[in-house]
């Protein structure tokens, strides 16, 4: 069977208060699937991390069961992908048994191994970020990410021999200077190993909301450390050790998209877990910047995050996703605000795109009685942009979404440009028919065009200009194939509609509603 690209995003916090950020790692996650299905098979996998302490206790706070407040949360964040028009293949959730039953294989195998031990830990614990920490790397004596207060845990633990897979991670890391980027985040990581590697504690006694440490080492009880749990989603969600087909049309993936704050877990942890079960490393773990307001993430103070179903409400959630792209290069931090959105918004989409679609149709319409024209004469247009999907596809996949929108731009200046130098309505005058036939001809097929290499980026307003260009089905499909310039059939009805990109003027903010 042949392979499919196969994308990835955190499995994000449960009981966290869905924000932009999140949006932003799943949309990101979104557009990459949707590139790749244009030239192949493409799987793409999110989800929420459920177990641990932070849960239990917040399930604890509300009267209720940890499981009875993950179901309950769970909604919230199908609905916030939805509000987003983010089409996922799978949602895994590490309750489920799916998932459970493989953690504990994977358990019980490493323990064969020797890779997974019995020892004592004792050491710092922040609950908050369910990250341990040696004493030496705490600030005024709390945790370093999260400045919240840690707490002493001494206790028997089963180990993961982390340490043993130091020298082949750096070795890794030499051999494949691409498999972590950005480049900041991968020399991050290189340092850390260079400092040297601890065994990890996978398991946890002073509560017990997880997955249970497998009957075969019993004698010890507890459950095992949520990040140990979660990190296997990856490969519990398609079929490790169940289907080994499927498994392996899939594994290694092709891109797992993090923030940068949990590079850690997957550029060093994650590999060795998998070395230790003979499975590969990921291709490439992308570990993207921050959204910031004021300098701060958003998610890190309470009151800093916009709720994004207000935004994507206000803008349109096509346009959300076109500006989290095209806003700051992949990999950098970037400082999110209304008036930001508004600009990209009023002179990227409403003046360039949409204004595009709108005269180009209504002209069609008082020249042409809305019918596509036949063209006769050899289009510049053709020439000029033939590579473009190509090109489009190849940035997106390189995760340069930034370019890749640049890059599509250049076709809509161009169609623009066309309209300003030939003028139609001179053409049209002076009754040169032939020439405004092949020019309506050429502004259609190039809005065809941009549809459809726009659909990854904003599916549902391109389905509004496929559907204002009369074409029905085949928004999505293969680029090589659909983007010939002159696919478009002459006689084809189009009808002008609703204006693309209505013009946002921004009168309150929604920061802090
Ligand atoms: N549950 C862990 C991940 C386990 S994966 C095996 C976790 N969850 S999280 O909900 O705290 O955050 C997950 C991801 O959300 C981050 O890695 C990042 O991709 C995204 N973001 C959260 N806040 C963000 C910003 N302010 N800006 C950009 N992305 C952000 O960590």
């Amino acid at each position: 069977m042949s392979r499919a690209f196969y994308v990835t995003t955190p499995i994000y916090y449960i009981s966290g208060n869905p924000h932009i950020g999140h949006a932003y790692t799943t949309v990101v996650a979104d557009v990459l699937a949707r590139t790749a299905r244009t030239d192949g098979p493409a799987f793409f996998l999110t989800g929420t991390d459920e177990h641990g302490q932070k849960v239990a206790n917040a399930a604890a706070e509300h009267g209720t069961t940890p499981q009875a407040w993950c179901d309950a949360l769970v909604p919230r964040w199908q609905s916030l992908f939805a509000a987003y028009h983010v089409a996922y293949d799978d949602f895994i959730r590490p309750t489920q048994p799916r998932h459970e039953s493989k953690v504990q294989r994977v358990f019980e195998k490493l323990r064969e191994r020797g890779d997974v031990y019995l020892g004592t830990y004792e050491g710092w614990y922040c609950v908050y970020d369910e990250t341990f920490w040696l004493e030496a790397k705490l600030v005024e004596g709390r945790c370093p990410t999260c400045g919240r207060d840690v707490q002493w845990i001494s206790e028997e633990d089963w180990f993961f021999r982390l340490s043993a897979y130091r020298d082949r991670l750096l070795e890794h890391f030499k051999a494949n200077p691409q498999w972590v980027r950005p480049r900041s985040v991968y020399n991050e990581m290189v340092a850390i190993l260079e400092e040297g590697l601890d065994d990890l504690s996978i398991s946890r006694t002073n509560f017990d909301w997880g997955i249970p440490i497998p009957a075969a080492a019993a004698g010890h009880g507890g459950v095992i450390y949520v990040w140990f749990d979660a990190l296997l989603n990856y490969i519990t969600a398609i079929g490790w050790s169940e289907d080994d087909a499927r498994f392996h049309r899939l594994w290694p993936a092709s891109v797992q998209l993090i923030g940068k704050e949990i590079a850690r877990f997957h550029t060093i942890i994650w590999p060795a877990i998998l070395w230790a079960l003979g499975e590969a490393a990921p291709e490439l773990v992308f570990a993207h910047g921050w959204i910031t307001v004021d300098g701060q993430k958003i998610g890190k103070s309470l009151g800093n995050a916009v709720d994004p179903f207000a935004l994507a409400e206000r803008f349109g959630a096509d346009s959300l996703r076109y500006f989290l792209l095209r806003e700051a290069p992949f990999g950098s931090d970037f400082s999110y605000s209304e008036e930001k959105i508004a600009q990209r918004y009023n002179s990227d989409l409403g003046n360039d795109l949409g204004n595009l679609l709108k005269r180009t149709l209504s002209m069609l319409q008082k020249y042409r009685d809305g019918i596509v024209p036949s063209r006769s004469v050899e289009s510049a247009l053709a020439r000029r942009f033939s590579a473009l999907p190509q090109r489009v596809r190849t940035l997106t996949l390189d995760l340069d979404f930034r370019g890749a929108l640049e890059s599509a731009w250049e076709l809509v200046t161009g169609l623009n440009r066309e309209i300003d130098e030939r003028k139609p309505w001179i053409l049209a005058k002076e009754g040169r028919a032939e020439e405004l036939d092949a020019l309506l001809y050429d502004l259609c097929e190039g809005l065809r065009w941009l549809a459809m290499l726009l659909h990854p980026v904003m599916p549902e307003r391109t389905a509004q200009m496929w559907n204002q260009l009369g074409l029905e089905g085949g928004i999505a499909a293969d680029w090589d194939r659909s983007l010939r310039w002159g696919g478009l059939e002459p006689g084809t009805q189009t009808h002008v509609g609703d204006v693309l990109f209505p013009r946002i003027e921004l009168a309150e903010s929604l920061q802090g509603a």
